[in-house]
């Protein structure tokens, strides 16, 4: 097997998506559903530095002090702990990243990642959703979440503030490699999962015609 077909193949081997969207849209929900039912491993950014912060770990407690305000973590930080999570997981069949990458220096930085290891991003689903539909989604939650950047409804608010500015420009870097495609995220959850299922399904078709 010439190199450049064996670098197809461990492209097409693998499954990387990118499960994009605002605080709330959903991206948590889905991923549990998408990983259960392709065998991906699920890396939340949001989640992994939760579990520092828990850890009471020099990286959580420097996280804590952004996230409590609804702003983002450095990016040297959040990239550091991917690069650590991809090469603890040599044998993944392919990743759903989950609250990353969210900005383009983040994004950037995955692609460099993934090339080292001979593979790519190969879809970004993103979660639409009404602002007011998830600022209800997240009072609610955080009623009973005990996440602290969930009970104050300016931090809410900061959040999306953030998303705008420096989060939804990372659409059009993806936008620009056609690997980028919106999913309706209102509606039932089960519904939502059926859309993603679908074009989780295409993209899979469309790799084994590569093979
Ligand atoms: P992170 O943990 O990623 O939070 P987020 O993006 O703000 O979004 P959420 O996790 O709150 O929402 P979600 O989209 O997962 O929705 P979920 O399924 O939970 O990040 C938190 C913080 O960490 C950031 O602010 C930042 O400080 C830091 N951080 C994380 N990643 C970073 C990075 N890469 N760089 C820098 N900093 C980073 O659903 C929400 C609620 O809605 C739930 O209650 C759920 O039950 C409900 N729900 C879900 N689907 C539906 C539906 N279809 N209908 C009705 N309700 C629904
Ligand atoms: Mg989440």
């Amino acid at each position: 097997m010439n190199s450049y077909i064996c670098f197809l193949r461990l492209v097409s081997n693998m499954l990387n998506l990118i499960l994009f969207g605002p605080p709330g849209s959903g991206k948590g929900t889905q991923s549990e559903k998408i990983v259960d039912k392709y065998g991906l491993v699920h890396l939340s950014t949001g989640n992994l530095l939760r579990q520092e912060i828990i850890d009471k770990t020099p990286l959580g407690l420097e996280a804590k002090s952004f996230m409590d305000k609804g702003q983002l973590v450095p990016d040297e930080v959040v990239i550091g702990m991917i690069d650590s999570c991809l090469e603890k997981q040599q044998d993944a069949k392919g990743f759903l990243f989950d609250g990353f990458p969210r900005t383009v220096a983040q994004a950037e930085a995955l692609d460099r990642l993934l090339q080292f290891k001979k593979t790519a991003i190969h879809k970004v689903l993103a979660l639409e959703v009404s602002e007011e539909e998830l600022v209800t989604r997240l009072i609610k939650r955080g009623e009973t979440s005990g996440r602290s950047d969930d009970t104050d409804e300016d931090i809410i608010r900061r959040r999306f503030a953030v998303y705008k500015n420096e989060t939804y420009p990372v659409s059009n870097y993806y936008k620009e490699e056609e690997k980028f495609e919106s999913i309706k995220g209102e509606g039932s959850v089960e519904d939502i999962f059926n859309t993603i299922s679908k074009s989780i399904e295409k993209e899979l078709a469309a790799q084994n015609l590569t093979e």
